[in-house]
């Protein structure tokens, strides 16, 4: 049966990652290898299948529960009832890219730069309801918000903006974009704000109230720390009305097992659709999946979000001088509210990033490459004393490449 307390998480300390092939791992922006209670948590769940098969599902239904209150507390919505499960945060973008109430002619505000999980969904819905892509650049925000706000006014300015749709945080950069900044600047124009928090939620606090965001969506395969196949989706409760549920499924109806549990006469197709958040959970959700978000968040919340901020942000600042030293190129944000988990950085001069990128690895450091930058994004497991031992690899790597 299920554990009935998790392993304590402590900063810096990696014994929960006993299998960890790396010396140092440095990519939890793009995938966490989960913790030995996570592993644990998806094993006892399996094992609880295996044992009772359909009588397993409510146990697991009613954790879920429990960990749709978490999520909702972790990024401060108000109720659970907000928050609707996903697969990862792409179904999250397309729910609301097909359910959102366009009219032909709508204009939608994205970002130069964005994760395509952010960009793809959106150009679907612009096909499907005729809708209008506007993209801004990030140029300005690298500068200050200001700069950057001012750019997204100008995309706002003629009212035809539905809703403007951003990363909290980018994932080649490692830029953390003002939310809550943007929603209101949004919703001054007349438009909405949806929010991608894949590279935020986990190591960089969110707030939804702030702004107030409209919709997140997010996935708990890397800062979360969990496993692919697990993700969440937030909605304001006052645009949950508004949402055509284009995605609704068997599941997403009021009452929708009692023809199963209730003996005849309860099969009926005509019961109205859910008026809240998990209307989008239309069939069954992967369950190990949600076992493992919910043990690696168990580790998160002993630790606390701002907490786990600020141990990476302390890790980060040990090796962004060191490697600038090395002639490394960074891209992280010079004022703080811009910071996030990841620190970007463009190779020395006449040193070509591939190779680079590989001689690393093979050192025993895992870190990413993404889109030409090299992405260090150390969690709560990681020590700052790993941090010469990951300069020692870098400088044989260097040598190698
Ligand atoms: C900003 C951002 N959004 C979305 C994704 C992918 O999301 P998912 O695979 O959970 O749909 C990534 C990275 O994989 C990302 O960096």
């Amino acid at each position: 049966m299920l554990s009935p307390s998790p392993p304590r998480a402590a900063l810096g300390d990696r014994a929960l990652f006993s299998s960890l092939a790396f010396d140092a791992y440095l990519n939890h922006a793009g995938i966490s290898p989960p913790s030995r209670a996570v592993v644990a948590a998806v094993a006892e769940t399996l094992e609880d299948y295996a044992a009772r098969g359909f009588a397993a599902w409510p146990t697991h239904n009613e954790r879920r529960a429990r960990l749709r209150e978490r999520l909702a507390a972790m990024i401060g919505a108000a109720s659970a009832n907000d928050v609707g499960f996903t697969t990862n945060t792409t179904s999250g973008v397309m729910d609301i890219a097909l359910c959102f109430p366009w009219k032909s002619g709508d204009a939608v505000v994205l970002f130069e730069g964005e994760f395509p999980a952010n960009v793809t969904p959106w150009q679907r819905a612009a096909e499907t309801f005729g809708l209008e892509l506007r993209f801004v650049s990030l140029e300005g925000f690298h500068r200050s918000h200001e700069e950057g706000l001012a750019a997204l006014d100008v995309a706002l300015a003629d009212g035809r903006a539905r809703l403007v749709a951003v990363s909290a945080v980018q994932f080649q950069t490692g830029l953390r974009m003002p939310i809550a900044a943007i929603a209101k600047r949004a919703h001054q124009a007349g438009a909405q704000c949806f929010v991608d928090a894949v590279q935020a939620c986990g190591a960089v606090p969110v707030d939804v109230r702030e702004g107030p965001v409209d919709y997140l969506a997010c996935g708990s395969h890397k800062w979360l720390m969990g496993t692919e196949g697990a993700g969440f989706l937030y909605v304001h409760p006052s645009r949950i009305a508004q949402l055509v549920p284009r995605v609704a499924g068997w599941l997403s109806h009021e009452e929708p097992v009692r023809f199963l549990l209730e003996g005849a006469g309860h099969l009926r197709y005509d019961r109205p659709v859910r008026a809240q958040t998990n209307f989008i959970e239309g069939g069954n959700v992967p369950t190990p999946s949600f076992a493992a978000l919910d043990a690696s968040l168990a580790l998160i919340e002993q630790l606390s979000v701002p907490t786990i901020f600020e141990h990476v942000q302390r890790y980060l600042d040990a090796l962004e001088p060191a490697l600038i030293d090395r002639g490394f190129r960074s891209v992280r944000s010079a004022f703080s509210e811009g910071r996030s988990g990841s620190l970007c950085v463009l190779a020395p001069e006449g040193v070509a990033i591939e190779p680079l990128h590989r001689a690393i690895v093979r050192e025993r450091v895992a870190c990413a490459m993404p889109d030409g930058h090299l992405r260090f994004s150390p969690h709560w497991p990681n020590s700052v004393d790993e941090v010469p031992a990951v300069l020692a690899a870098i400088d044989r790597a260097m040598g190698r490449a």
